[in-house]
């Protein structure tokens, strides 16, 4: 996360022979000091950072397609000309002038960033601040727009970076500061108010949120995005103090603080939230028993043989799993399961799931259905839109709601979009999870599939698997294999069945 990218390659202040350049493919280089990507496109020839501004990713590394540098890791793009992000990436990349004479391209100043002013609404109002809500108020200045913005977050800390409070974070490799997505100083740099506290109630007639406090803030345009509630479950003993859910950064604080080399600890859940905690606590020395009533791990999402894999990682770093068993109750250091066998746990962490946090919606009147439900625009009633966790949008000719990271900030950027009046993009989704040694990387969204094909060695860290419904290729799954995963994506961006076959094959 952070990282600079190291300076290498030819120095493009004196320039590079225009052969040396091939159409889409990316070349690193420097100047004054900074490393630079060059990519010619189109007939035009872009300068850009070289450092994705989401955790540091290698640009030259990525591919270029659909007038964006993509980065292989979690899959952030970058605009050629402008530089700017779409997620999981917020903020832009810089870029330089480039020039072609000669036959020799040669990189000049960087530029400077100036958006001219963009007419919108009124006032935007958004509530939630986490992905969707971040990403969308980024957005809007991003575009130019110099309205009124207040994000209402009800989380008791600035903005966090979530995925993080499983990983890094949890397992004690990454420091605090790393784990906000924006302070509330970055974010009244860029003139966004946030408020902390709860939104209790939203009036569309009226255009108005009341606060918990008793304040009221009026809109022109309204963003829900409240995200998502873990899921606790009603079983004796799921009230006390050592159980824990994980969705805030308080809670992944205290899961921290509970755990050392001398606790045992019960995760209930064998979900990737389930996992990557297991994950964690094994890198903190904690002793981690993972319980499901799934036979296999991951196998609804990912198939048999990505759920067998993915328990061989995790027993490899002395993870121990009970499967086919439910939990009956939890005990003070104990967890009872369903066959009145026992394991001692001094700290349970419950990953079983989330509910999307409808109520606002609802009690304004907004349609549900399992989410709130959206257009392709993302847009729920005339002036209300509804991003990330929450919604249920259009994908595919169906609706769906995806819990992943990159969706939410997506959708957060395409709602700042159709804010300001621009029509609706359709971006594929991804996400990622991390298993001690191994990260899973998963392109477009299979709703449901009948076949799991696994192509490569999973064993060996080099592998796709290919997820499709009655023959369509829905989405696949890629370990250490991160350019076939940005191929797919432009693929399935460009609807290209025939050349998605080819790569998958
Ligand atoms: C521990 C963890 C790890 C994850 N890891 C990954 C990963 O590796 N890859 C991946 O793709 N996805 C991951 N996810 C999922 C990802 O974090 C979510 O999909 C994403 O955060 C959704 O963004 P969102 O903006 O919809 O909701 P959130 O990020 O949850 O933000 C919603 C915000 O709204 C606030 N809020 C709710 N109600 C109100 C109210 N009434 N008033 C004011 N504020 C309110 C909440 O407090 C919260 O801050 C992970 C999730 C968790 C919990
Ligand atoms: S580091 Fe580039 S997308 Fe995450």
């Amino acid at each position: 996360m952070g990282q600079k990218a190291e300076l290498s390659g030819p120095d493009l202040e004196r320039g590079i022979p225009a052969a040396d350049l091939r159409e889409g493919v990316p070349l690193l280089g420097h100047a004054g000091g900074e490393a630079i990507v060059l990519v010619r496109a189109d007939g035009a020839v872009h300068a850009l950072g070289a450092t994705c501004t989401h955790y540091g990713g290698p640009l030259a590394e990525g591919r270029v397609f659909g007038g964006a540098l993509h980065c292989p890791w979690h899959h952030a793009c970058f605009d050629l000309t402008s530089g700017r992000a779409r997620g999981p990436a917020l903020a832009p990349v810089a870029c330089w002038d480039v020039a072609l004479e000669g036959g020799t391209i040669r990189v000049g100043a960087r530029r400077e960033t100036s958006t001219p002013d963009m007419p919108g609404p009124g006032s935007v109002v958004i509530i939630g601040g986490g992905a969707a809500g971040v990403a969308c108020a980024e957005a809007l200045r991003a575009e130019g727009y110099r309205g009124p913005v207040t994000i209402v977050n009800g989380e008791g800390s600035d903005p966090v970076d979530r995925p993080n409070l499983s990983k890094d974070y949890l397992a004690g490799t990454a420091p605090e500061e790393w784990v906000f997505l924006r302070t509330g100083e970055a974010l009244r740099a860029l003139e966004v108010e946030l408020v902390d506290e709860a939104a209790t109630s939203i009036d569309p007639q009226q255009r108005s949120v009341r606060l918990a406090s008793g304040r009221e803030l009026s809109w022109d345009a309204l963003l829900l995005a409240t995200g998502a509630a873990p899921v606790r479950l009603p079983i004796d003993g799921a009230d006390q103090p050592h159980v824990f859910t994980l969705r805030t950064l308080a809670e992944s604080r205290a899961i921290a603080a509970a755990a050392s080399d001398r606790t045992q600890v019960a995760v209930i859940g064998a979900s990737f939230i389930g996992l990557e905690v297991a994950a964690s606590m094994r890198a903190r020395g904690a002793a981690v028993t993972v319980i499901g009533p799934e036979p296999v791990p991951l196998a609804r999402v990912l198939g048999d043989e990505v759920g067998a894999f993915v328990r061989r990682v995790h027993e490899g770093q002395g993870v121990t799993f009970r499967l086919g068993r439910k939990p009956r109750t939890i005990g003070l250091d104990n967890v009872v399961l369903d066959d009145g066998s026992w394991l001692p746990a001094h700290v349970v962490v419950m990953g079983v799931g989330v509910q999307p946090r409808t109520e606002l919606a609802a009690a304004a009147g907004l349609r549900i259905d399992r989410g709130v439900v959206v257009d392709r625009e993302l847009r729920a009633a005339p002036g209300i839109w509804a991003a990330g966790d929450l919604a249920r949008f259009p994908y595919d000719e169906e609706l769906v709601r995806i819990e992943h990271w990159q969706v939410a900030v997506r959708q957060g950027q395409a709602v700042a979009a159709s804010m300001l009046g621009r029509g609706p993009r359709r971006d594929v989704p991804f996400f990622w999870s991390q298993h001690h040694d191994v990260t899973l990387g998963y392109v477009g969204h299979a709703e449901r599939f009948d076949a799991a094909e696994v192509k490569g060695s999973l064993d060996a860290r080099d592998a796709h698997v290919v997820y499709r419904d009655r023959g369509v290729v829905r989405a696949v799954m890629t370990v250490g294999r991160d350019q076939l995963a940005l191929d797919v994506e432009a693929a399935m961006e460009r609807r290209d069945v025939a050349a998605l076959d080819r790569l998958v094959r």
